[in-house]
């Protein structure tokens, strides 16, 4: 689909030799060439012919992204300029931020099949605080760069299938205010500029008077200059349309007005919008510019917004990915330098920061282990101390108790002599008082007797 870029053949022939070498084989390929002519037909004349039935067959594909306020009749537009209903329920717009919603088409003209994407920013400058309002349409055309490349790095890859989401083009809705550009349309479009081709469009252009309708244009093209907002131009550098996309390249940002509703306009159908004053003609060149943008953005100039898409903006993505990646074309000495040296350069670099990593890592173990070693063995000290101490302290309990337990011993001795020797007394006392009783009985039997 795309020609395959002078750097990549160059690098598919350096396999085994230098890339100085390989760009000069390239260089006197394309020098060296000597200009013959040919002495019959040989048939490659048919060339053109068979990209195009190879482009028939494959179909097409276009992106386009709608970002505009509410209700600025986005999808009307869609609806009128591909003469159809999109179906599509009217969204929230109650949400706290903006939010990206694709829809994907099928559509077929003749034998020619179109997968068209139509992506809306939801909700977009419904916010009180607009300031973060651009942000999700800059991310979501970013992911779509970065499926491609990552599609593209693939070691195997699919592109000839892949299906392709880059936006190709971003219609931007101005406001009918007649006035100036809102900074909420300055921001996002200076957001948007570098990563898709952005037409501005004046909505509902039936809105406005055509004295102030040129004024208008003249204000937003000044401010989109002063403000350095690069918007898309239509290619001059092709003769067969040179012509057509100058004049209407002065004619920017184009003033629109959508409807599907078909009214009679003499003996004819006509797509307009009918007012109590009268009818507004949607494809009438002196009521809007419809048919200008219809011509520029689908007859004239959708292959050069999607070549535009993928040779501009996604190649500034691919190469400050890959410069982010530490990737370089050219070396400090601004020496070529080939993908194969700049990945073995990455490699070592890596290589080298791992083994730091690792080492640094060792030699934290090892301190970890140390400091874990002698806290370790300050417990084991803490323990022992404790230890001895315990020791010492039962050790004197110890004696205290054999020291209490003798002098109990030596009180139980004495206790049993005293009580030996009481129950001695005792028992002589009990003798010699039964001794004296047995006396005085046999006294007083003998006194009795008397
Ligand atoms: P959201 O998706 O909700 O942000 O709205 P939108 O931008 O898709 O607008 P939509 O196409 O739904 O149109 C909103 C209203 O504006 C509808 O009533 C349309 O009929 C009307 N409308 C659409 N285009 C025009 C136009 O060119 N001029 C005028 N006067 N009204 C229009
Ligand atoms: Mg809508």
């Amino acid at each position: 689909m795309y020609s395959v870029p002078a750097i990549a053949i160059r690098q598919l022939l350096v396999s085994g030799g230098s890339t100085m070498a390989a760009a000069e084989v390239a260089r006197q390929m394309s020098e060296g060439a000597r200009n013959l002519s040919l002495s019959g037909h040989v048939g490659f004349d048919s060339m053109p012919d068979q990209l195009v039935n190879k482009s028939v067959c494959q179909g097409f594909c276009f992106n386009i992204l709608c970002v505009g306020e509410t209700g600025l009749g986005k999808s009307t537009l869609m609806d009128t300029l591909f003469n159809t209903r999109f179906e599509g329920d009217p969204a929230a717009h109650n949400q706290p931020g903006v939010h990206i919603k694709s829809n994907n088409y099928e559509l077929q003209e003749s034998n020619v099949r179109l997968k068209l994407s139509i992506v809306n920013s939801v909700g977009f400058g419904d916010q009180i605080n607009k300031e973060e309002s651009y942000k999700s349409i800059v991310e979501f055309i970013d992911a779509q760069f970065e499926a491609y490349l990552q599609e593209e790095l693939k070691i195997k890859r699919t592109l000839h299938n892949y299906h392709d989401s880059r936006i190709h083009v971003c219609l931007y809705f101005i406001a009918p205010t007649g006035h100036s550009l809102k900074s909420l349309d300055l921001v996002t479009m200076k957001k948007l500029d570098s990563k898709v081709n952005i037409i501005p469009i004046i909505a509902k252009a039936d809105s406005i008077s055509k004295n102030e309708l040129q004024k208008f244009k003249i204000k937003i093209m000044s401010e989109l200059v002063s403000n350095g907002v690069q918007i898309y131009q239509f290619p001059t550098d092709d003769e067969t349309v040179a012509e057509i996309n100058g004049t209407m390249n002065a004619h920017l940002p184009f003033a629109v007005v959508g409807s599907t509703e078909e009214i009679k306009i003499g003996n004819k159908m006509m797509k307009a919008r009918q007012y109590p004053w009268g009818t507004v003609q949607v494809e009438n060149e002196s009521h809007c510019d419809f048919v200008k943008l219809r011509e520029m953005l689908i007859r004239v100039n959708m292959e050069d917004l999607r070549e535009q898409t993928h040779t501009r903006h996604y190649e500034l993505y691919r190469r400050c990915k890959l410069e982010e990646m530490g990737f370089k074309d050219t070396d400090p000495d601004n020496k070529p330098f080939s993908l194969q040296e700049t990945y073995e350069a990455k490699r070592n670099e890596f290589l080298g920061e791992l083994q730091k990593k690792e080492e640094e890592m060792r030699q934290m173990f090892v301190m970890r282990v140390k400091e874990k070693e002698s806290e370790l063995k300050e417990a084991e000290k803490e323990l022992h101390d404790k230890f001895d101490r315990l020791k010492k302290l039962h050790q004197d309990e110890k004696k205290k108790l054999e020291d209490k337990k003798k002098s109990l011993d030596d009180e139980i001795n004495a206790f049993k002599q005293r009580k030996t020797a009481a129950e001695l007394l005792q028992s002589q006392a009990q003798q010699s008082g039964s001794q004296q009783t047995l006396k005085r009985e046999k006294e007083r039997k003998n006194s009795g007797f008397l």
